[in-house]
């Protein structure tokens, strides 16, 4: 079962940060995930709407300029970085899920990616995914080389049927919401199941027996000891 640091590592440094995704990879992930939202035509890296919860600005963050935004600061004294240094200061050292928090993300997100990959970056160093499924479909249809994930929150009546019509690569499910008959039908249509947000070693156990393809952590570290242990 794979590990995919969320928000870097956010169980042991501020979210969304270089350093917290520096320290997720220092402990062993392949994979980050990363929030992004869409400001005057740029990506900036950030989960919430507002600033006050991890900077120290406040209000929204169209509100402010991006020069302005950019001068905030975490409680690690870090900025709030955009998707284009996030992926440079990456450097295909893990797999990054840009995690698009808006669907004006969507094409300006695809701008980048193959901007990148003309340098030299795989499609396959990335996967975008979405609670938006229309911005998945924005991707699909005008970049369908790129992986893309159908974040849910519940077990749909159709199971991942929804997702096999997006030629989704996965769906990503909240791990509230997830039942044994959605991760058969998933595999059975060929699609990864990814879970998120999984820290209890516990939930880890439970999850790779139900045959889960990978979890989303706040805690690469402690995912890494499971592992040892379950071995
Ligand atoms: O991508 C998995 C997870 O991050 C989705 O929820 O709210 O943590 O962005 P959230
Ligand atoms: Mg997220």
């Amino acid at each position: 079962m794979l590990c995919i640091g969320h928000r870097g590592a956010r169980g042991y440094a501020p979210e969304n940060t270089l350093a917290s995704i520096d320290l997720a990879i220092e402990q062993g992930a392949t994979w980050i995930e990363i929030d992004i939202r869409e400001h005057s035509g740029d990506l900036i890296v950030i989960h919430d709407k507002y600033l006050e919860r991890t900077t120290n600005g406040t209000g929204h963050i169209y509100q402010h300029d991006l020069a302005t935004l950019r001068r905030f600061t975490s409680e690690n004294n870090q900025s709030l970085p955009t998707l284009k240094e996030v992926i440079k200061h990456v450097n295909r050292r893990a797999v990054i899920n840009i995690e698009l928090k808006d669907r004006a993300s969507a094409l300006p997100t695809i701008t980048l990616l193959n901007e990148l990959v003309s340098e030299g970056w795989k499609n396959d160093d990335f996967l975008i995914s979405s609670f938006y499924h229309h911005a998945l479909r924005d991707i699909k249809e005008i970049a369908p080389q790129y992986r893309v994930g159908a974040l849910c929150a519940s077990v749909m009546i159709d199971y991942a049927r929804f997702a096999d019509d997006l030629d989704a690569w996965s769906i990503n499910l909240c791990s509230e919401s997830v039942d044994q008959a959605l991760i058969d039908d998933a595999h059975q249509r060929g699609l990864k199941v990814l879970v998120y947000t999984v820290n209890d070693p516990r939930l880890f156990s439970e999850f790779n027996a139900m045959g889960v393809d990978g979890v989303f952590t706040d805690y690469p570290q402690r995912f890494f000891e499971w592992q040892v242990q379950e071995k």
